[in-house]
């Protein structure tokens, strides 16, 4: 399935580097903007991509802004979403196997060409590892459904026993 990548006028250059490197993997890939350095409201990609995500359109996304951190603060504003900053490898991977990330955020301020590369290499090779994370992926799922109507919040307790 192809990824879905998006990014604001502060990261057009990474992610046309990232769309190139991913293609060169042999990894297909949809660009969901921008398409130049126009200036744009990042929560407006980030929502594309996220909710072409969220509607299993895409198994992933990729978004990139100047910090990461918009971007990820709005996908996960869309309900289904877990999006996570990563700039380092150990994090990228640990996005997958612990929290089944479908969306990587990462900031062109932040890190360089060759080092997200990295970043984005370790984050594809890496899958959900199921197991003692299971339950508590399922209990973010839970806490999101209880904020968009699908859950009654009021009979939700929290509970530390895993
Ligand atoms: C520029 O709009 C900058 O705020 C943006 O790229 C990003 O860093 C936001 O989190």
């Amino acid at each position: 399935m192809p990824i879905v990548i998006g990014c604001d006028e502060a990261a057009f250059d990474l992610k046309e580097a990232i769309k190139a490197y991913l293609i060169s993997l042999g990894q297909e890939v949809e660009d969901m903007g921008v398409y130049d350095k126009s200036p744009v409201l990042y929560p407006d990609i980030a929502l594309k991509v996220a909710t072409a995500v969220a509607d299993g359109r895409f198994e992933r996304g990729i978004l990139i802004c100047g910090t990461g951190l918009g971007m990820a603060i709005t996908a996960n504003k869309v309900p289904g979403v877990r999006a996570a900053t990563c700039h380092d490898v150990y994090s990228a991977e640990r996005s997958r196997k612990s929290n089944n990330c479908q969306i990587l955020t990462m900031g062109a301020r932040v890190v360089g060409v060759e080092v997200a590369k990295t970043v984005v290499r370790a984050w594809l090779a890496s899958e959900f590892e199921g197991g003692g994370s299971t339950a508590k992926v399922q209990r973010m799922i839970e806490i999101d459904e209880m904020f968009h109507g699908k859950r009654d919040a009021s009979q939700e307790g929290g509970s530390c026993s895993v």
